[in-house]
Parts: C-alpha cells; structure tokens; sequence
C-alpha cells in the first residue's frame, strides 16, 4: 500500500474512535459519572465526565460505523484501496473503548493533581486511541491484525494528535469546548 492508501485506511478505521469524544462534547452536561465522589481529596473522574456525553459518545461511533459500512463499496471503489467494514464487536471496542480511555485519562488527571480541564500533553492526545486499539484486538483480533497493520499503526499514532488538536481548536474557536486541548 502507498502513503497516501495507509492514511485513507488509517482515518477511516479510527472515524468510530474518533466521533465519541466530539459527540461527546456536544451533548456534554448532566451528572457526572463519579456523583461529585472524591478521592484523597480530589474528585474521581471530575464533572468534565457525565453518564450523558459517555452514552451519546458511545452511540455517535456505533452509528458513524454503521453509515460507513453502507458507504463502504463506494468508498473502496473510488479509493482503489479496500476500506474495513466494522463488525458490531469492533465498532463497539473503539466506540466505547475511546470514551473508556477518555476517563481513564481524567481519572490518571485527577490523581496527578491536574484540574478539570487541565491540558496534559500527549495523554490528551492518544487516551482514546490506545484503549479503542487495545478493545478492538481483544474484541476482534483476526480483524484487527488484517486492518490495523503496522503501517497502519504508525499512522494513526502521527495523525491523531494532528487531528484531535484540529478538531478541538474548531470546537474551542466555537465555544463548545473551554480549552482548546
Ligand atoms: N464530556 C462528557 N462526558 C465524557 C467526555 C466529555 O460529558 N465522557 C463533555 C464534558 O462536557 C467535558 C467536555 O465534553 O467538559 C470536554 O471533554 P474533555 O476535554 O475530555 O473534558 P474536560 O472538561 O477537559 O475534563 P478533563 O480535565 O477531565 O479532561
Ligand atoms: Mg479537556
């Protein structure tokens, strides 16, 4: 596969990662998945979490890889290079996974000291594509080695960051979001 084949993929694979967090932050608000509980004096998981922005984040990515199924003849035909198709299973471990490691990453936030909102380079960055991978091979590891190859891989590590910076600096330039990261 070319470069530019590996990024189509790479993209395509994580959009049902991807569209929970922004999902997430859209319909943010509601009680927070920690009911204010704290911990050595310092919130769980913080108000930044609800049981809402969770179950429309979750729900976003499963309906994304559903539309990219149906789009996915189309798309690899126009491509010349075959785009996945997601099983339930998979589109589940990167939905969910995503969000799970979204709120593992304010619960490590929390514990290191760093406030609701506090940016905390790199973990910010790629929370959600470590444990979205880590669900999916667990979930699916046939689909998972045939998709996410190392190429694939490397990709993804290189352009989310890029991508997540992006799409968080629109959502701040917006208002939805109160810091850019
Ligand atoms: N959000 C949510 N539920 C989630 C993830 C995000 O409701 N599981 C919403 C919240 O309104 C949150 C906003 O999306 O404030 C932005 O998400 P994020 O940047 O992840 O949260 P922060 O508020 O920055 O909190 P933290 O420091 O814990 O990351
Ligand atoms: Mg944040």
């Amino acid at each position: 596969m070319n470069v530019l084949s590996v990024v189509a993929v790479a993209i395509w694979a994580m959009l049902p990662a991807y569209i929970p967090n922004n999902a997430a932050v859209l319909a943010g608000g509601g009680r927070p998945i920690d009911g204010g509980r704290t911990w050595d004096g310092r919130r769980v998981l913080g108000d930044g979490k609800t049981w809402r922005g969770t179950a429309v984040g979750v729900t976003a990515g499963l309906v994304v890889a559903g539309v990219l199924n149906v789009l996915e003849p189309s798309v690899s035909g126009a491509l010349g290079v075959g785009v996945p198709r997601f099983p339930a299973a998979v589109a589940l471990a990167l939905a969910a996974g995503a969000m799970l490691g979204d709120i593992l990453a304010s619960f490590l936030k929390r514990r290191t000291g760093r406030e609701r909102g506090a940016a905390f380079p790199v973990v910010d960055q790629l929370d959600f594509v470590v444990v979205a991978l880590l669900a999916t091979s667990l979930a699916a590891p046939a689909w998972f080695v045939s998709v996410f190859t190392v190429p694939v891989i490397v990709a993804v590590l290189v352009l989310t960051p890029a991508l997540h910076l992006l799409t968080n600096g629109i959502a701040y330039l917006l208002g939805l979001k109160d810091e850019p990261w």
